[in-house]
């Protein structure tokens, strides 16, 4: 099984919309017996709480499910776990490199990295743009599944 971790400041926004949209891009591309996805926060303000409104609304107008989905912290035990541990901005891999020890693994990247824009994406809890969120989320996860597609061989 390859396991991929998306990983944001609180958990709420743009991870679990990366977390809902890879599993759905899987489940079309039929690869759900071989690639599972989760998210985790660095902070732990919003722990056990579930997608906030904006993610909800976008997803929901999407068609894609966000069933079960709550807020975690990231555990050190997640470096062994997962195979990719996707940052959406460079704030969150400086976190995500301090909370995990300061590992030297190429399995730690900042998700936008995979396309053209090589940018954080924007944080729609203070930008209010979901919107903007989804689009580059949907890009990021494509590019991401293509990467995995060639690196596993599947
Ligand atoms: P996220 O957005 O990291 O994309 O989940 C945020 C959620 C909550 C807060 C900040 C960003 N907060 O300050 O509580």
């Amino acid at each position: 099984m390859i396991n991929i971790l998306f990983v944001c400041l609180g958990n709420i926004c743009r991870s679990p919309m990366a977390e809902a949209v890879m599993r759905d891009l899987i489940e079309n591309a039929k690869l759900n017996d071989k690639i599972k996805v989760d998210s985790a926060a660095t902070s732990s303000w919003h722990i056990g709480e579930p997608p906030h409104r904006g993610t909800q609304d976008k997803l929901r107008e999407y068609g894609i499910s966000m069933t079960g989905m709550q807020s975690r912290q990231l555990h050190k035990r997640d470096f062994e776990q997962f195979d990719y541990i996707i940052g959406m901005d460079e704030n969150n891999i400086r976190n995500i490199y301090t909370m995990l020890g300061n590992p030297d693994s190429p399995k730690i990247f900042r998700f936008l990295d995979l396309t053209d824009h090589r940018m954080d994406v924007p944080d729609p809890y203070y930008t209010g743009d979901f919107q903007e969120t989804y689009d580059l989320v949907l890009e990021g996860c494509r590019a991401l599944l293509d990467k995995i597609k060639h690196e596993q061989k599947l």
